[in-house]
C-alpha cells in the first residue's frame, strides 16, 4: 500500500511518512490514525425503537446531503447473499443490517458513505426510516413466557437460545436435601460493558491487486481473516488483516461487528477505502456485553462446615443475537468452574440463555469465558453460607480448599485442576493484611454502631484455551503459535497469532526468547496483529496468551537452541553429543573454556554452518494438554457511612498465584488494571434498561469508569505454583483481578452490613443502594 501517510511517533507526536504505513505495534499506531487517499467514512444509522417492524427505509434525503457518496441497507446485503453474520461461537448468526425488523436500540439499520466525516453523520441523520413499534421484551423472565417471539428468523419458535448442563444433577439433589445445612441465594451479576479506552474501529481497502487490506480493532486477526473468507467468499490469500494498537479490548473487540462488514462492502462496490470509527456511545449500547447472568445458587454443608453439594441454575440475558464467541463446544464458556478452590464432592450446574430486546450480550469481559461470573457466584454464596453456620469466612473456606497434595484435582464439574497451593496463598494474604488485628478493630467498631466490613474472595480461575479436543471456535482448534528468527548478529524477531491489547507482550514475549536463547531481550523485535507474517494462532483473550502462545514462544525457542546446537558442535569441532547449554552458552563438556555465547553461534549459521541446515530460525504450533488454573486470595477493608451510605476501601490485598512470573512489573500492572475494573463493576457500573427496552447507560456520565480519585490503593504479592504441564510454569493472571475482586468488595460491604441483618446485596452496590439497604434495617429495627 503507497500514500500519504499519518502515523503517530513512539512519543506520541504526530508525524507524516511517505511510505508503507505498517503499523509497528506498541508505538501508538491505532486504526484511526491511518489515512488513505480517496477514502470514505462510514456512520451507520442506528434504531431508536428496541423492538419494531421496519416499514420502510427511504435514502432519498440522505443522498442530497453534500458529500455524501452511497446508502446501503440490510436489503442491499440481503441480495448479496450478506444479510446476517455467523456469530463466533456458532450458535447463532446476527444481522449486519436490519432486515423487516430491528431487535435493540441503536441497532444498525443503514450504513452511510461520505466524503468526510461530518457528512457521513449528516447523511445517517437524513435517512428516513418508518418504524412501527412492537411489544417490548427487556428481561430473560418475560423472555421466558415466550409470549413475544423475538426470533421468528430462527426454526425454534422460542425465545430459549440454549439449555447447558454439567455434573450430577440426581446425586446432588440428592446430596442437598440430606445436608443438615442450607443456603439458597439469587445472585445477580448485572450486565456491564467492557469499554476499551478506544472504541472498535476498522479501514477496508482493496489494492490495486484486488487484495483486501483489512486494518481492524481485532484481539484475533487470523480468525477474522478465516471467517471473513468464509462469510464473504474472498479467498483467503486475498484477505490481509492487520490489528494495529487497540487502544484495550477486554473481550469487546473478539466479535465481528456490522460496523466492519459494511465497510468491506462499501470498499468493493465503491471503489475506495472505506474508515469506520464508532463514538463511544455507539460502542456502549451496540458492541460486545458482558455478564447478565442469573444464579441460583444453593450449597449443602455439615453442620460444623463441610460442604456436601453444590447446585446453580441460572438464566442468562443474551440479548437479541447471541454473540458470545464461547469455544463450540461451550455455550455456557468455562462456568463449570463453580465450585471454586473447594472440594465439592458433588454439583450440578446449568444455564438456560434467552433473546431480548437488548444488545447481544454474553462476551467473556476480562475473563476466561463465564468464570467472572462463576467466581463471584460460589465466593459470595461461600460467604452466605458462613453466616448462616455463623463461622468465619475465612475458616469456612480453609476448611474446604481443595488440599495441596490433592492436585492434579478432578473438580466435580469435569475440570482437572492442575496446580495450586490454597492454603499458603491465604496464609501470606491473612498475614500480610494483619487479618487478626483487623477482626479485633472492626469488633470494637462494632460494639461502637460503626461499619466496617472485611471481605474475602479465594477465587481459581480456568485460563488457557485451549486444549484442541475440548476448544475450537468455529471449528477452528484453539491452539497458538510462534516463530523465532534469529538473525547474523544475534537479534530476532518473535512473531505469536495472539494478539496484546496493552498487556505487554512486546517485554514478555522478547523475555521469553531471550531466558531460553541467552540473548539480550531489548534485541528481540516482538510482532503480532499481522496475519501475513504472523503464524496462524487465535488471538488473545481470556487470559489465554501465556499458556498458550507463551508456551509455543519457549518451545519454538527450544527448537532454534538445538539447531544451534548442531552448529556450535561444528565450530567448535567435537561431536554434537559433547556440546552442552551450561550458563547461557554452549560449551565443550568439562571444558569451560571452549564455549559459544548465541550470539557467536548466530553468526557462524549465516557464515560457516558446516554440513548443518543454515538460518536460525523455528516455528511451533502448541497444544495445551490442559487448561492452567490461577488462583488467588484478595481481602478488602470497608467502611461505610451510616448516613450516606458511602462505602470507603480502606485497604485491598490481592495475592495471586499465576504460576512462574514472567515479568513481575507486567503481573502488577495486570491486576492493577483488572482490579481498578473489578472494582467499577463492584460499586458503579451496570448497563440498565428501563422496562421499555431503553438503553440508560449510553456515555461516560451515565456509564462511570473510576479515575485515579475514586480508585483505592492496591496492595499486591504473589505466591508461585508452577503449573506443571506449561514449559515454562506459568499460567495466565491477565483476568484474575477481574474474576476474583468482585466478590471481595461485596463480601466486604455484606459484612460490615451483616449486624444490620443484611444478608445479600447485587451489584453495583452503589452508595444509594446501601443507603437503602441501611434505612430500610433500621425501619425494621424501629418496628420491631
Ligand atoms: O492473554 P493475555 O495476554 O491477556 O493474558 P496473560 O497470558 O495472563 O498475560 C498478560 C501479561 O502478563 C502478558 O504480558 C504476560 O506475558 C504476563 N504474564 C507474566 O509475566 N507472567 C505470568 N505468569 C503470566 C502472565
Amino acid at each position: 500500500m503507497t500514500g500519504d501517510t499519518t502515523v503517530r511517533g513512539s512519543v506520541g507526536v504526530p508525524m507524516k511518512r511517505k511510505e508503507d504505513p505498517r503499523f509497528i505495534q506498541g508505538k501508538g499506531h491505532y486504526v484511526d490514525d491511518l489515512s488513505l487517499p480517496g477514502m470514505l467514512y462510514l456512520s451507520l444509522v442506528r434504531s431508536p425503537y428496541p423492538h419494531a417492524e421496519l416499514k420502510g427505509i427511504d435514502i432519498s434525503e440522505a443522498m442530497k446531503v453534500p458529500g455524501v457518496v452511497a446508502v446501503i441497507t440490510g436489503k442491499d446485503l440481503e441480495a448479496a447473499g450478506l444479510g446476517w453474520l455467523p456469530t463466533f461461537h456458532g450458535f447463532d448468526k446476527q444481522m449486519v443490517l436490519a432486515i423487516g425488523k430491528v431487535l435493540f436500540q441503536y441497532q444498525e439499520v443503514a450504513a452511510v458513505f461520505a466524503e468526510t466525516r461530518g457528512a457521513a453523520v449528516d447523511g445517517a441523520e437524513a435517512v428516513q426510516v418508518d418504524y412501527a413499534p412492537l411489544p417490548v421484551v427487556a428481561d430473560p423472565f418475560t423472555a421466558k413466557t415466550d409470549r413475544v417471539i423475538l426470533r421468528p428468523d430462527r426454526e425454534s419458535k422460542t425465545n430459549h437460545i440454549f439449555h447447558w448442563e454439567v455434573g450430577d444433577r440426581d446425586k446432588t439433589a440428592q446430596a442437598l436435601d440430606a445436608s443438615p445445612k442450607r443456603i439458597s441465594q439469587r445472585i445477580w451479576f448485572q450486565r456491564c460493558h467492557p469499554a476499551p479506552l478506544e472504541p472498535c474501529g476498522c479501514v477496508a481497502h482493496f489494492d490495486a491487486m484486488g487484495r483486501l487490506q483489512f486494518y481492524v480493532t481485532s484481539q484475533a486477526p487470523h480468525v477474522y481473516r478465516t471467517a471473513l473468507a468464509l462469510v464473504t467468499g474472498i479467498p483467503e490469500d486475498k484477505i490481509h488483516v492487520v490489528s494495529p494498537d487497540l487502544g484495550g479490548g477486554f473481550g469487546n473487540k473478539v466479535p465481528v461487528y456490522p460496523g466492519y462488514v459494511c465497510a468491506i462492502v462499501g470498499a468493493l462496490k465503491i471503489g475506495r477505502p472505506v474508515k469506520w470509527i464508532e463514538t463511544r456511545t455507539e460502542n456502549l449500547t451496540s458492541t460486545g456485553f458482558a455478564r447478565d447472568y442469573h444464579m441460583d445458587v444453593e450449597i449443602g454443608a455439615t453442620a460444623d462446615g463441610k460442604v456436601t453439594a453444590l447446585r446453580v441454575r441460572t438464566t442468562a440475558d443474551h440479548g437479541a443475537f447471541d454473540a458470545a464467541a464461547d469455544p463450540s463446544k461451550y455455550p455456557a464458556g468455562l462456568f463449570g468452574i463453580v465450585t471454586g478452590s473447594y472440594g465439592f464432592p458433588v454439583a450440578h450446574a446449568e444455564v438456560d440463555a434467552y433473546f431480548t430486546n437488548k444488545a447481544p450480550g454474553g462476551i467473556a469481559y476480562r475473563c476466561s469465558f463465564r468464570v467472572t461470573e462463576a467466581s463471584y457466584a460460589i465466593e459470595r454464596a461461600m460467604d452466605i453460607l458462613a453466616d448462616e453456620l455463623g463461622i468465619d469466612a475465612v475458616e469456612l473456606r480453609r476448611k474446604n480448599f481443595v488440599r495441596k497434595d490433592q492436585f492434579p484435582y478432578p473438580s466435580a464439574l469435569g475440570f482437572t485442576y492442575d496446580s495450586g497451593d490454597y492454603h499458603k496463598t491465604l496464609d501470606v494474604a491473612l498475614e500480610k493484611i494483619g487479618y487478626q488485628a483487623l477482626l479485633e478493630e472492626q469488633k470494637q467498631k462494632r460494639a461502637k454502631g460503626e461499619l466496617m466490613g472485611i471481605g474475602i474472595s479465594t477465587f481459581t480461575e480456568v485460563v488457557g484455551a485451549g486444549p484442541s479436543k475440548h476448544f475450537d471456535i468455529l471449528g477452528i482448534k484453539m491452539f497458538d503459535s510462534a516463530e523465532i528468527r534469529i538473525h547474523p548478529t544475534g537479534a530476532g524477531i518473535v512473531r505469536t497469532g495472539t494478539k496484546s491489547q496493552g498487556q505487554g507482550h512486546e517485554t514478555t514475549w522478547a523475555q521469553i526468547v531471550a531466558e531460553e536463547l541467552g540473548l539480550d531481550p531489548q534485541t528481540i523485535m516482538v510482532e503480532e496483529g499481522d496475519t501475513d507474517t504472523a503464524p496462524y494462532g487465535l488471538g488473545t483473550y481470556a487470559s489465554r496468551s501465556t499458556p498458550t502462545a507463551g508456551a509455543a514462544i519457549a518451545m519454538a525457542a527450544r527448537r532454534v537452541r538445538e539447531r544451534a546446537r548442531k552448529i556450535a558442535a561444528h565450530v567448535l569441532e567435537v561431536g554434537e553429543a559433547d556440546v552442552e547449554w551450561k550458563d547461557y552458552a554452549f560449551q565443550v563438556k568439562g571444558v569451560p573454556t571452549k564455549r559459544l555465547t548465541m550470539k557467536e553461534v548466530a553468526f557462524a549459521a549465516y557464515t560457516n554452518p558446516g554440513q548443518n541446515e543454515p538460518g536460525l530460525e523455528a516455528t511451533q504450533y502448541y497444544d495445551p494438554p490442559n487448561m492452567t488454573f490461577p488462583n488467588g486470595t484478595y481481602i478488602a477493608v470497608v467502611e461505610i457511612d451510616r448516613d450516606t451510605g458511602e462505602v470507603r476501601v480502606r485497604r485491598f490485598l490481592a495475592v495471586d498465584d499465576c504460576g512462574v512470573v514472567i515479568n513481575p512489573m507486567i503481573v502488577e500492572g495486570q491486576i492493577h488494571g483488572g482490579l481498578t475494573e473489578g472494582f467499577a463493576i463492584a460499586f458503579m457500573q451496570e448497563i440498565q434498561y428501563d422496562k421499555d427496552g431503553n438503553n440508560l447507560n449510553t456515555n461516560f456520565t451515565d456509564y462511570l469508569v473510576p479515575t485515579s480519585l475514586e480508585s483505592p490503593h492496591w496492595e499486591t504479592a504473589n505466591t508461585v505454583t508452577p503449573s506443571p504441564h506449561h514449559p515454562i510454569g506459568a499460567k495466565g493472571v491477565g483476568e484474575s483481578p477481574n474474576v476474583g475482586s468482585p466478590a471481595a468488595f461485596v463480601n466486604a460491604v455484606i459484612d460490615a452490613l451483616s449486624p444490620l441483618g443484611v444478608r445479600h446485596l447485587d451489584m453495583p452496590v452503589t452508595r444509594e443502594k446501601v443507603w437503602r439497604a441501611i434505612r430500610d434495617a433500621e425501619a425494621r429495627k424501629g418496628r420491631a
